[in-house]
């Protein structure tokens, strides 16, 4: 099958770059001792996860029970589960752990705390929980100083639960582009997290568990001492988001949508596709970021980039490409019926609208098409 044989819009998968991507992180993190947990969330597919590993498949984290159950009937063994806990959730965290399955799960409360504790000893299973450490103010997390990082320990460690660990996930490196600066992020997420798991250590608490991570700390971490494992997602694809932080560069991102022009507005300048936000998502991640990329970036059906062409709007099922303002480059001749790629600013929200992927080797002929789950 090749891409003239595809319905519009559609999700690509350039498999030669995914793997690159695979290799570049597991190529870096070799360097140190540490387990890799590829956080499933951006995939959502079994067949792209085991591309990461030898059989038996390794350790993932997951971002909802979908992904813990998808991952379990695919043969997965030991997930972290990394949203906080909700209480509601417990029934289905202890049936799952009870298969024979290592899920852990995380919290930075003390109801949550009280509320896995009373689970564990209602069903005599001791659900396996990280605290969360906030190491930059992101989200969630407790401080590494605050002393009631200790009191939640004790109420772990005593009433029933198994204490595994401290994790944090420095969302903010999102917002400091440039290889100094993530470097810099990195070294406040790792200091973090050992800080915080010394002081459980030193109140005689368990903390074998050391987990920090995001693709750009991952990418550029120099040092894991006291770490035992790194989480990091989104550079399987990697995106236009990842490229505006230096990251990663346009021609490693692996996921693109396939869309074909329908129309022009030639006095405006604009070209019109069949993929809008639908397709696309709402995601403007780089709207903030140095150079704004719209919606995405356009690309030629072989998946080199145009000058300048973005989705400088989108409506529901309606692309509008058109040069970035200011652009001195010309716009292209893209009649009716040109098929092109569009580069994602998130390529977890695009790949969110799709249901499979269409697998691309490097000849741009169509190889398998695999299965995406979403829900939760
Ligand atoms: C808790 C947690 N760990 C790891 C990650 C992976 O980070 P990235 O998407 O930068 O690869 C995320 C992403 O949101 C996360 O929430």
């Amino acid at each position: 099958m090749n891409l003239v044989d595809l319905q519009t819009p559609c999700l690509l998968l350039d498999k030669t770059r995914m793997l690159a991507n695979i290799r570049k992180l597991q190529d870096h993190l070799k360097a140190f001792e540490i387990t890799l947990r590829p956080h499933v969330k951006t995939a959502k597919c079994p067949e792209i996860v085991n591309c990461m590993f030898d059989s038996p498949p390794g350790p993932v984290t997951v971002s909802t029970l979908q992904e813990a159950e998808q991952f379990i009937k695919a043969g997965y063994r030991d997930i972290l589960y990394a949203v906080g806990i909700a209480p509601d959730k417990m029934e289905r965290i202890v049936s799952l752990g009870r298969t024979g399955v290592d899920l852990s799960v995380i919290l930075d409360n003390i109801e949550s705390a009280h509320a896995v504790a009373r689970i564990s000893q209602k069903y005599n299973h001791r659900v396996p929980v990280l605290i969360e450490i906030d190491s930059d103010g992101h989200r969630a997390g407790i401080k590494d100083d605050d002393p009631f990082l200790i009191e939640l320990g004790k109420v772990l460690h005593e009433g029933g639960t198994e204490l595994r660990g401290v994790m944090t996930h420095a969302g903010s490196a999102y917002q400091h582009p440039g290889q100094v600066a993530l470097r810099a992020m990195a070294e406040q997420e790792r200091l973090a997290v050992v800080s915080a798991a010394e002081r459980l250590r030193g109140s005689g608490l368990p903390c074998p568990v050391v987990s920090v991570g995001s693709t750009p700390t991952a990418t550029f971490v120099e040092d894991l001492s006291g770490v035992t494992e790194v989480r990091a997602g989104v550079y399987v694809f990697n995106d236009l988001i990842i490229a505006g932080l230096g990251v990663c560069e346009v021609d490693e991102i692996a996921i693109s949508v396939l869309a074909t022009v329908i129309g022009h507005q030639h006095e405006k300048g604009w070209i019109l596709v069949d993929a809008g936000w639908m397709a696309m998502s709402r995601d403007r991640g780089t709207a903030i970021q140095q150079v704004d990329q719209g919606y995405g970036l356009v690309c030629n059906e072989t998946g080199e980039a145009y000058d300048d062409l973005i989705m400088i709007d989108a409506n529901q099922e309606h692309g509008i490409l058109a040069l970035r303002s200011g652009s001195r480059a010309s716009t292209p001749e893209l009649p009716v019926g040109t098929r092109v790629r569009i580069l994602p600013n998130h390529a977890c929200a695009t790949a969110s609208q799709f249901d499979s992927y269409c697998v691309l080797d490097e000849c741009n002929h169509i190889q398998e098409q695999w299965d995406r789950f979403s829900g939760w």
